[in-house]
């Protein structure tokens, strides 16, 4: 089987998706029982959605707290985090994803979408670690709504401009488990110099954007797909 070559001089970006998870048992949002398939986006993931209905938006992630509590790291997050004891800071992993199976693997990853097990106060501002299931929406002590800690369609993903700097520095990109269908994340890929890859079962809607692709589950590809010279 092909290889990705990691040579003593490569930085490396990777760059993860719903995909990623599939494997723990959280569901994508695009596959065939993805959860864009059960919930409409402008109900519970946008600021209109908190503004209209923030008790049903508390139900969404709740469930989805429910659901990511209760999955396991799979091989394919060992392997990532084993790159990353191996690299060092010469590895920067971005998420789209909210769950903590990375951390959970020993990876350091940066969340650009928000993290599901931290909300924060929608005056405040400032995030906490918080696995609480909601059955009415809760408020700060400063009289504020408290709203999970996600990046809604039509917010700044976090960490923008640390990840630009890095997409302009690393020699190999590598896209794991993600559709290529939102932004800015589907984009990264043309923003860079560096030698790409995608790993993943299905196409992804920027397909031409990579050099090669790896056909296949994250979990059963990444544990022997890395040679590190
Ligand atoms: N291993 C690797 N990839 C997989 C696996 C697997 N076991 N199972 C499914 N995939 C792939 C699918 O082929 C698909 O390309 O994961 C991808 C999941 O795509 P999406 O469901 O669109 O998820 P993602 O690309 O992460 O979505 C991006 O959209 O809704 C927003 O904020 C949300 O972060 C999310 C963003």
């Amino acid at each position: 089987m092909n290889l990705i070559h990691i040579k003593p001089n490569d930085r490396v970006f990777v760059l993860t998706g719903a995909g990623m998870s599939a494997e723990s048992g959280i569901p994508t949002f695009r596959d065939t029982n993805g959860l864009w398939r059960n919930y409409r986006v402008e109900e519970v993931a946008s600021p209109d959605a908190w503004r209209r209905d923030p008790q049903l938006v508390w139900d969404f992630y709740s469930m989805r707290r429910t659901v990511a509590a209760a999955a396991q790291p799979n091989p394919g997050h060992r392997a990532l985090a084993a790159l990353e004891r191996t690299l060092g800071s010469r590895l920067f992993l971005c998420t789209q994803n909210v769950d903590n199976l990375h951390e959970q693997a020993g990876s350091r990853p940066l969340h650009m979408h928000g993290e599901l097990f931290k909300s924060r106060c929608e005056r405040c501002q400032l995030p906490f670690d918080d696995t609480n299931i909601y059955h009415e929406v809760p408020h700060c002590a400063c009289g504020g709504k408290v709203r999970p800690h996600i990046c809604w369609f039509g917010e700044r993903p976090f960490g923008m401009d640390r990840v630009l700097r890095i997409l302009e520095v690393c020699t190999v990109f590598i896209a794991i488990g993600t559709s290529g269908v939102v932004e800015p994340a589907a984009s990264f890929v043309g923003q860079t110099q560096a030698r790409t890859f995608y790993v993943g079962p299905e196409e992804p809607l920027n397909l031409a954007s990579f050099d090669e692709t790896f056909e296949g589950k994250a979990g059963e590809l990444l544990p022997t797909l890395f040679d590190v010279w």
